[in-house]
């Protein structure tokens, strides 16, 4: 469980992703960030306490200057996430999950950020604002899917001047719970394949502070 003294935990779902791939073709270019880079849904959720999710509307997505040097004091607004994914059983085990790591409240708000980064013919930075907070009591990053590109390994550190505490390559299914009052995350740039297919990366990303 993630507490002042446990920051880092990591896992494996134990459940089949394969129906929540499609919803990530369909995802919306992320006009916040470079072009091509990545395109991203976003919702905002409880998950009660026998598993049951409920969508709560949606809200401009804003983090302070001082947390995302790129896009920081933005009103960033993304199209929801499909709807049909809260009856899928995968989408309802990362909030479970999540939540098996974090202790989480049903009261408490979780935000999802359903984000496929795009990699081809160039390197790419996945994260443009470096090592950073995401300005939340937690965060989970949950694996979906990776295809046709190599790098990409999940950086945490304890501070700005230290190494990383952990350097992973996540692979589909593989996620990774912080405390992201004590820790900064970053990952390393995606690499394509040498060819002309595009490549992915496919991430649930989870936030969410105590109620
Ligand atoms: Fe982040």
């Amino acid at each position: 469980m993630i507490n002042d003294d446990t920051v880092f935990e990591s896992g494996q779902l134990s459940i089949d992703l394969s129906d929540l791939e499609a919803s990530f073709s369909n995802l919306v270019e992320d006009t916040y960030a470079v072009k091509g880079l990545r395109s991203r849904r976003y919702s905002r959720y409880r998950l009660s306490a026998d598993g049951k999710l409920t969508h709560l509307p949606q809200k401009e997505f804003m983090q302070s200057k001082d947390i995302n040097k790129a896009v920081g004091d933005v009103e960033r607004r993304f199209e929801e996430v499909e709807p049909k994914l809260e009856g899928e059983p995968a989408f309802v085990k990362i909030f479970e999950t999540f939540r098996d790591h974090t202790g989480l409240s049903p009261e408490a708000v979780i935000e999802a950020h359903q984000v496929r980064w795009n990699c081809e013919n160039k390197v790419m930075i996945p994260a443009p604002e470096g090592t950073h907070q995401d300005g939340f009591d937690y965060i989970g990053m949950f694996m979906i899917d990776t295809y046709n590109l190599t790098g990409g390994d999940v950086l945490v550190y304890k501070s700005l001047s230290e190494p990383p505490i952990v350097k992973r390559s996540l692979k589909a299914g593989e996620y990774v719970v912080l405390n992201d009052k004590k820790l900064f995350h970053d990952a390393s740039p995606l690499v394509p394949e040498p060819n002309n297919e595009a490549g992915h990366w496919d991430m649930i990303v989870l936030t969410a502070n105590k109620a």
